[in-house]
């Protein structure tokens, strides 16, 4: 036995070849492509390559600049210009490469160094499928490490890879509407209907901007520039409409895409099926770069908002139990057609002297036009949180004319979303099961409630599951989340740090993440049963490939190798990705 492993050893030493073959090639290796290959790409592309420093260099010598620094400084918040800085991502900390003592943060001294970081080193500002197919044949051929950059929002890192040649979508934003469409390959007057297409990096706000104008909604998130057709839609796409019209990815007609071989290919229900089930669902960055997305569109419909708000003095139980009851009445709620978010902040500051605990809640309820009857599905809950003293209700309901003008007005109106800090979140999915359950409100609450909380710290309830997302699930096969099916809130508590914290102290709140608080959320439902959502989840998620795709896992990994053997495309916890070091830089075996 033993001589026969050595003979394997010895044979593997044979075949090896240098660190290339298990490894991307790195700049400071000969293998780096010459300035002239640089070049060439640039001119394939028409230009549009540039070189790229993390945003923040220029406030820090030597390359400080005042002015420029300064203008930096003031959109350092602003997620449009952070969209736009190929320099950039939306949080600073997948800006950086922590554990290689790489940052560029604005807020460190001005003589500290700025180091790259995971912040790719060229970006090939794309404009045409074209330029997405020059740029992947180059990485494939010089065997770069490419990351994929549409709007930089990723909680994951996944659209930020050290040492890379980064596909920049921002230029890509076309949105065409059509009447019927009719998917490639379908058989002759096989139409889906009233449709969108939209361009890699149309961002939310820009796609329900245009939508508005066509009387027709489109399935989407609560977010101004979030990509519609990236990173959102490719892990499933969650909406505060979820229980009207599903997920993102449930209304995908078909997919372009740009694979790993650099051929450009048309995914949908007729041809390339295992990658259209894939793109729904199974992860951004991972099976090809998708070039636009065609989606249906759904009617307009009035809406009414309910608001409902808990207040108790400071860490009452009674605070707890209202939010046990809340939840307890959820499931009725989303089966008359709510969903929506809550917030609950168990120490909220009021001012200087006063804290107290609180909830908020927006459930939407399309297609209803008389608010009264809304306020009669809220009557139970009401009822039963009158008889907790010390609980401060106020309830009111607001009818809208349209789920343009929610949207619009409520979500992903004129800006941006505030980004710019450190961003890592812990999150999972509750079923409805348990919350119909006799003592499944009580227990999820139990476990909630034993996580720390600072002032002003909440937990995010987004109930935008049920209705069509469960109802979907008997009608769509697609590589989502089973668990998805089941769910009636995905539940987010930020675990974030500061800027400023040393790498000894964010270790200490990941190791806690996930070590104490993922299995404390986990436990709920059990380990195996539902999951998390791969968009909104821990960046060390704990088993992420059963926690992020449950039993789709094993048939996900095999789509990645039939399309993208070489691992050309490698995002953070995506699928095929726990074949790679955690940059992506070398395979592990
Ligand atoms: C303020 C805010 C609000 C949010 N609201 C919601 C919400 O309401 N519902 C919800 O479901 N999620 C929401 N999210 C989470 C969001 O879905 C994820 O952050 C998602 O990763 C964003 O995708 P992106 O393409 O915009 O971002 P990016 O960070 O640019 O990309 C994310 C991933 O997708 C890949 N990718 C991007 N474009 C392509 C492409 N063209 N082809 C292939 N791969 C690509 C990237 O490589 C990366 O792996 C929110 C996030 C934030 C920060
Ligand atoms: C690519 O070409 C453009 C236009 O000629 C030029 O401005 C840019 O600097 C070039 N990029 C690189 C990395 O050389
Ligand atoms: C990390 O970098 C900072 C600033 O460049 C330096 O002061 C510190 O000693 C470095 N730490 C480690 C562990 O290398
Ligand atoms: C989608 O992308 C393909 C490939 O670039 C292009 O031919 C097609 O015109 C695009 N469709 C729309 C509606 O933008
Ligand atoms: C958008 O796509 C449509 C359909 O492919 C095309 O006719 C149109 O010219 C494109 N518009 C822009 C601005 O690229
Ligand atoms: C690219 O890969 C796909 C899937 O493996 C394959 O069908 C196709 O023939 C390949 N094309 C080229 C040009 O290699
Ligand atoms: C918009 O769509 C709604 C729902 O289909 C319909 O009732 C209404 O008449 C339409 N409005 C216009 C101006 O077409
Ligand atoms: C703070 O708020 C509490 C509760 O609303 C109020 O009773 C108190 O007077 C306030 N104190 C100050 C200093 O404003
Ligand atoms: C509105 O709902 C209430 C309560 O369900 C009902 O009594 C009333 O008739 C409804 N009004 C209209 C106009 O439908
Ligand atoms: C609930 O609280 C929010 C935030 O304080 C407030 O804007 C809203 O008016 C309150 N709702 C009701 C019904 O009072
Ligand atoms: C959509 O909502 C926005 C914001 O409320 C509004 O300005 C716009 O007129 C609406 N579009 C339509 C067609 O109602
Ligand atoms: C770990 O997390 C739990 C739950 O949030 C918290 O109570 C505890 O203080 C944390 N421990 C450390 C060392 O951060
Ligand atoms: C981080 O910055 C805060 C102020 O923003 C400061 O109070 C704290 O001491 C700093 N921590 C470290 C480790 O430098």
């Amino acid at each position: 036995m033993v001589k026969l492993s050595l003979v394997y050893f010895i044979a593997g030493l044979a075949i090896a070849t240098p660190e290339t073959r298990h490894c991307r090639c790195r700049p400071h290796e000969e293998c780096w492509p010459a300035h002239q290959e640089w070049s060439r790409l640039n001119d394939t592309i028409h230009g549009n390559l540039v070189a790229i420093r993390p945003v923040a260099s220029v406030c820090h010598e030597p390359e400080f600049d005042g002015s420029a620094c300064k203008a930096v400084t003031e959109n350092w918040h602003d997620s449009l210009w952070r969209a736009a800085q190929p320099g950039a991502v939306q949080w600073e900390n997948w800006e950086s490469w922590a554990e290689h003592n790489e940052t560029c943060y604005i807020e460190s001294e001005k003589d500290t160094k700025c180091s790259q970081g995971r912040v790719s080193l060229y970006s090939a500002k794309v404009q045409t499928a074209e330029h997405i197919q020059k740029a992947v044949a180059f990485a494939r051929t010089h065997n770069l490490r490419l990351a994929i950059r549409n709007s930089g929002h990723d909680y994951l890192g996944r659209s930020t890879a050290p040492e890379s040649l980064q596909i920049f979508t921002n230029g890509m934003k076309n949105i065409t509407f059509v009447d019927n469409f009719v998917p490639a390959g379908a058989p002759r007057g096989k139409s889906e209907g009233h449709a969108v297409t939209m361009g890699a990096c149309v961002h939310l706000a820009e796609l329900y901007q245009a939508a508005g104008e066509t009387n027709r909604t489109v399935q989407g998130g609560a977010s101004h520039t979030v990509g519609a057709a990236g990173g959102y839609i490719q892990a499933g796409g969650h909406s505060p409409f979820g229980a009207r019209g599903g997920l993102a990815s449930d209304n995908a007609l078909e997919f372009e895409v740009v694979t790993a071989n650099g051929t450009l290919v048309i995914a949908n229900e007729y041809q390339n099926t295992d990658l259209f089930w894939a793109l729904r669902g199974g992860g951004g960055g991972t099976f090809g770069v998708v070039v636009n997305v065609t989606v249906r569109t759904l009617p307009e419909a009035p809406v009414i908002v309910a608001n409902l708000n808990l207040t108790t003095s400071l860490g009452h139980d009674q605070f707890w139990d209202a939010v046990s009851e809340y939840h307890g009445a959820l499931p009725e709620l989303n089966d008359a057609g709510g969903s929506g978010y809550y917030f609950g902040f168990p120490i909220l500051p009021v001012n200087s002297t006063t804290e107290i605990s609180a909830m908020t809640s927006f459930l939407l309820f399309a297609g209803y036009t008389n608010t009264s009857a809304v306020d009669d599905l809220y009557a139970p809950l009401r009822s039963k949180l009158r008889k907790l003293p010390g609980v401060t209700v106020q309830y009111g309901t607001f009818p809208l004319p349209s789920v343009n003008s929610t949207l619009q007005n409520k979500w992903a109106g004129e800006g941006g979303d505030a980004t710019g800090g450190v961003a890592a979140v812990i999150s999972r999915l509750y079923s409805k099961d348990l919350l119909t359950s006799k003592d499944g409100p009580s227990r999820l609450v139990k476990a909630w409630r034993n996580l720390r909380y600072g002032p002003g710290d909440s937990f995010r309830g987004h109930a935008v599951g049920g209705g069509a997302v469960a109802a979907n699930g008997k009608k769509i096969d697609s590589a989502v989340n089973p668990a998805w099916r089941k769910t009636i809130t995905h539940l987010v508590i930020s675990r974030a740090w500061e800027a400023n914290a040393t790498v000894e102290r964010q270790h200490a709140i990941i190791e806690n993440a996930t070590n104490v608080e993922i299995p404390l959320i986990r436990s709920v439902e059990g380990e195996d049963q539902m999951g998390s959502y791969g968009n909104e989840a821990h960046p060390y998620e704990p088993g992420f490939q059963r926690s992020f795709w449950g039993d789709n896992y094993p048939r996900l990994y095999q789509i990645k190798q039939r399309w993208d053997p070489e691992g050309l495309f490698i995002a953070r916890l995506g699928v095929g990705s726990e074949d790679w070091d955690d940059a992506g830089l070398c395979l592990k075996r």
